[in-house]
C-alpha cells in the first residue's frame, strides 16, 4: 500500500521480466540454496566481472569468493559468449542506434547554433542534456563540450565562449533501450573558421573519411586506425608541425603527441559497449593484440571488423601544452616534430571528429537518418542561420 501511495501501481516483478522475454522465473531469496547446491556438486558457476560493488558484495555471500577478488574469477567462457552475441547488431538494435543518432542530430545542430562568444559552456551543455530528456531518454556519458578540447574527456563546463576558439562538442543520447550514440563535433565559437583552424580540422577530416574509405569486413580496425595516422601525419608535415618519412613516424609513435587516443570503440547498449566485460575481449582477438606504445595503447577496438558491428570513427588532433613540454623536454621524436612551430600551437586547443558507423557487407554507412554537419562550408552554413 505504501508502494501504491507514494509511486502508483507498479508493475510487479514477474511483469517487468515477462516483458523482457524472460519466461521461466526463479525466486531471488532461493539463489543462494542454488548455487550452495552447484558448487556442491562440482559445477562451474559462471558470472560477468561486477563493476557495481552491491554485486561484488553479493557474489562474495553467493559464492564464497571475497568481493575483493570477484573480478579475478568472472568467466572467460560466458564473456566470450556475450560479447559475440552483443558484437553483431541485429535489425532491431540497429534500428534503435539510429533513433539514438537522429536525437543526437539535434543536438548537435543546436550546441551550432547556440555556439555563440559570451555564451557559458554550461547553457549549452544543460540544453543538449534537455534535448535528449525530452525524448525520454538520458544522455549516453557525460557530456563534453569545452572550448578546451585538447582535454579529451573535459567534462568542466564553466569557459565563457570566446571568438577564436573552438568548441569541442562530444556527446549523445541513450534511449530507453540504453542504445547509445556518440558523436563529436568541433566548431569555431562565432560561426567562422580562421586559416590555420581550418587547415587542422581538413586534416582531421581528411583522417575521419579515411576511415569510412576503409573499414569493411575482414579488415582490422588497428590497421584502420595505422592508416589513419599516417593520413595525420601527412597532414601535419604539410603545414609544417612534422617532418621526415610519414611511415617511419606513425612506426615510431611520433604522431600520438597529437592523437593519443584510439579511432575507436564498440558501441550499442552502452556507449563504449561491453569495456566493463574487459576491452581485451571486447577490441581484440588472438590475431591482433594491443600495443604498448603511447598512444596506440589507447585504441579500443583493433580487431577485425564484421558486418553489423557498430563502432565509432573518431579521429582528433590535439596540442596539449603539458605533454608538448615533456616530449620536448625529453627530446622526443626530434627527428619528426618540429617543436618550434608546434610551440606555437599551444593555445589552439584540439579538434575531434566522430561519426557512428554501421559495418555492412562492402563497407560502413553512417547511423542515423541525417549526417550531422560534419564539412567546415556544411558547419560555417548552419552556424550562420
Ligand atoms: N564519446 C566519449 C568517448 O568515446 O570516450
Ligand atoms: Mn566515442
Amino acid at each position: 500500500m505504501d508502494d501504491i501511495i507514494w509511486m502508483g501501481n507498479q508493475p510487479s516483478v514477474k511483469e517487468l521480466a515477462k516483458e523482457v522475454g524472460i519466461e521461466k522465473s526463479y525466486p531471488f531469496s532461493k539463489l543462494k540454496d542454488l548455487i550452495s547446491s552447484a558448487i556442491k556438486a562440482k559445477r562451474k558457476v559462471h558470472f560477468n566481472p561486477p563493476y557495481r560493488y552491491d554485486n561484488m558484495m553479493l557474489l562474495e555471500e553467493l559464492t564464497g569468493i571475497k568481493a575483493a577478488v570477484t573480478k579475478e574469477y568472472a568467466s572467460i567462457e560466458l564473456i566470450n559468449a556475450i560479447v559475440s552475441l552483443r558484437s553483431t547488431k541485429e535489425a532491431c538494435e540497429i534500428e534503435e542506434i539510429d533513433k539514438a543518432c537522429n536525437i543526437g542530430y539535434e543536438m548537435h545542430t543546436t550546441a551550432m547554433r547556440l555556439c555563440k562568444p559570451g555564451v557559458v559552456e554550461q547553457y549549452i551543455a544543460g540544453v543538449l542534456d534537455g534535448i535528449a530528456s525530452s525524448y525520454g531518454c538520458m544522455v549516453s556519458f557525460p557530456t563534453i563540450l569545452t572550448q578546451n578540447g585538447q582535454t579529451l574527456h573535459n567534462h568542466y563546463h564553466g569557459n565563457i565562449l570566446d571568438k577564436g576558439r573552438m568548441m569541442l562538442t562530444d556527446a549523445g543520447a541513450e534511449r530507453v533501450s540504453n542504445y547509445c550514440s556518440d558523436h563529436t563535433r568541433t566548431v569555431p565559437v562565432g560561426g567562422k573558421f580562421d586559416s590555420r583552424q581550418k587547415d587542422v580540422y581538413n586534416i582531421v577530416l581528411a583522417c575521419h573519411d579515411k576511415a569510412l574509405e576503409l573499414a569493411k569486413p575482414g579488415v582490422t580496425y588497428m590497421s584502420v586506425h595505422l592508416e589513419v595516422c599516417k593520413v595525420l601525419a601527412q597532414g601535419l608535415k604539410e603545414i609544417g608541425l612534422m617532418k621526415g618519412n610519414v611511415e617511419e613516424a606513425v612506426a615510431a609513435g611520433a604522431h600520438a603527441l597529437f592523437l593519443p587516443h584510439g579511432l575507436g570503440h564498440m558501441m550499442g547498449l552502452d556507449v563504449h559497449d561491453m569495456e566493463d566485460l574487459g576491452q581485451i575481449h571486447v577490441g581484440y582477438d588472438d590475431k591482433v593484440r594491443p600495443s604498448t606504445q603511447f598512444g596506440l595503447s589507447a585504441l579500443r577496438m583493433g580487431r577485425e571488423l564484421q558486418e553489423g558491428f557498430v563502432i565509432t570513427d573518431e579521429p582528433g588532433c590535439y596540442f596539449i601544452p603539458a605533454l608538448i613540454d615533456n616530449w620536448r623536454g625529453d627530446k622526443m621524436h626530434t627527428d619528426f616534430l618540429c617543436y618550434d612551430k608546434i610551440e606555437k600551437f599551444k593555445e589552439f586547443g584540439g579538434i575531434r571528429i566522430e561519426d557512428d558507423i554501421l559495418i555492412t557487407p562492402n563497407g560502413s554507412r553512417f547511423t542515423g537518418e541525417k549526417r550531422i554537419p560534419l564539412t567546415v562550408s556544411e558547419i560555417e552554413d548552419i552556424m550562420s542561420i
